[in-house]
């Protein structure tokens, strides 16, 4: 049976997603809502939706809305989730999950009494590079997988100046210090997407900003940040696991802004910017093809603010040859895509999740393991990398 669906944040982001929600033939009416009423009526009327709630609090009381999909900014998910989930409404919410470790908590708490679907939307989870490890895994090649890493790479100057000034208005600066390590679930998402295992503790180390242009400034940050670059190491539970997230760095985040690497006693994967290689104790064969979209991220994508028009359309849609596209509706599969072929699954997961009552891939628990080690790591990089736990706030509902 189809639901409807109110869209909460008319953003940079939200439009293509209303767009395949819009088209799934397990979705009814979609309808959008946003703080500035303007953009909402924007996109209600650009892609045809069912029409627009002058409020969240009106769509969540609404008997028309069956489920929300949250786009709002990055540091609002948490409050706007529990308050939907509590309103009895089924919740696909942009990442990160939350802010803080008792937010986490409280929304495992209400999905597991209210039994409704909450679904994290993580990209890297469809990245190819996870998928292509999740079969390896699933197939034995790794041998006993011991070491990842994922890495997010993605420049300020690649658009996150006018993505951060649209999203936060006069008083951008405040918010555009927005802690890496506090967006970590592209990086660790893609790891843990592909491998079933946790992190149990991390250190990690916060490299302080030069630009001195006012972003990363502990004065002016609503976040008290002052890190544009971090890494942290985690112990996992049976093996260990690096993360990148770096905000200054020299590096084609439009031709690769999430990358891999998994290493086990049989096989190893690597991937650069350009290229992917598989390797067993024999040598190395070049998976570059099985991992290529045709195309990755959104016309509108921040990444690709500085790009020549001509590059940029070769960037726009498309899905990997290690995806399977056969699991997605013929009526998405010719709309736009994004971040590396992505999104129609993420849809087309939540979609399935409520009206077949299943638990989704990314559900709760899921998101906690991938957004909870980067709040604890910031942490550990705030404390000049002391060693911290990390919470096991367990597997969830099977
Ligand atoms: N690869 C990815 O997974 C990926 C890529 C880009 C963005 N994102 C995520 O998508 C989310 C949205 O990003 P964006 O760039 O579109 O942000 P944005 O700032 O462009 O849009 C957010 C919108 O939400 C609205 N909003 C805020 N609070 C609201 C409320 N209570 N009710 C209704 N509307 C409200 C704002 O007015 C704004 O229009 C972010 O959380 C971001 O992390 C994820």
């Amino acid at each position: 049976m189809a639901f409807s669906l109110a869209v909460v944040g008319a953003g940079q982001f939200a439009g293509q997603f209303a767009t395949l929600f819009d088209h799934h033939p397990g979705v009814g009416s979609v309808f959008v809502t946003d703080l500035i009423p303007d953009r909402a009526k924007t996109l209600a009327s650009l892609a045809r939706l069912g029409g627009t709630f002058d409020s969240f609090e009106h769509a969540l009381v609404s008997p028309l809305v069956d489920a929300v999909a949250i786009f709002t900014q990055r540091w609002t998910h948490g409050p706007l989730v529990l308050k939907a989930l509590r309103a009895g409404k089924h919740v696909y919410s942009a990442v990160p999950m939350a802010m803080s470790e008792d937010e986490i908590r409280e929304i495992l708490e209400v999905v597991k009494e209210t039994g409704l679907t909450y679904m994290m939307g993580e990209t890297s989870y469809y990245n190819p590079a996870t998928v292509f490890a999740r079969r390896k895994i699933a197939e034995g090649a790794f041998g006993r997988l011991f070491y990842a890493e994922g890495d997010y790479v993605h420049d300020m100057d690649l658009g996150f100046y006018e993505a951060y000034q649209y999203s936060g208005g006069a008083q951008w600066k405040r918010t555009a210090s927005f802690p890496p390590l506090h967006y970590p679930t592209h990086s660790i998402g893609g790891v843990l997407g592909a491998w079933d295992t946790r992190a149990t503790s991390v250190s990690a180390i916060g490299v302080a900003d030069h630009r001195g242009d006012g972003v990363f400034d502990k004065a002016t940050s609503q976040f008290g940040n002052d890190f544009s670059n971090a890494t942290a190491l985690f112990e996992l539970s049976g093996g260990s696991m690096r993360i990148n997230e770096f905000r200054r760095v020299g590096y084609p985040s439009h031709l690769r802004e999430s990358r891999f690497r998994y290493f086990g006693t049989e096989g190893s994967f690597e991937e650069v910017a350009t290229a992917a290689y598989w390797y067993t104790k024999d040598g190395a064969e070049d998976v570059s093809a099985q991992v290529e979209t045709s195309a990755s991220l959104l016309p509108d994508d921040p990444s690709l603010k500085n790009i020549a028009p001509a590059l940029r359309d070769a960037f726009v849609s498309g899905y990997a040859r290690v995806h399977d596209i056969d699991r997605i509706p013929p009526e998405l599969r010719a709309l736009p895509n994004g971040h590396e072929g992505s999104h129609h699954f993420l849809v087309d997961d939540f979609v399935r999740a409520v009206n077949d009552s299943r638990v989704p891939p990314v559900n709760a628990w899921t998101a906690a393991r991938f957004t909870l080690p980067g709040i604890i790591a910031h942490q550990s990089a705030q404390r000049d990398g002391e060693r911290l736990p990390i919470p096991d706030l367990g597997n969830g509902p099977a």
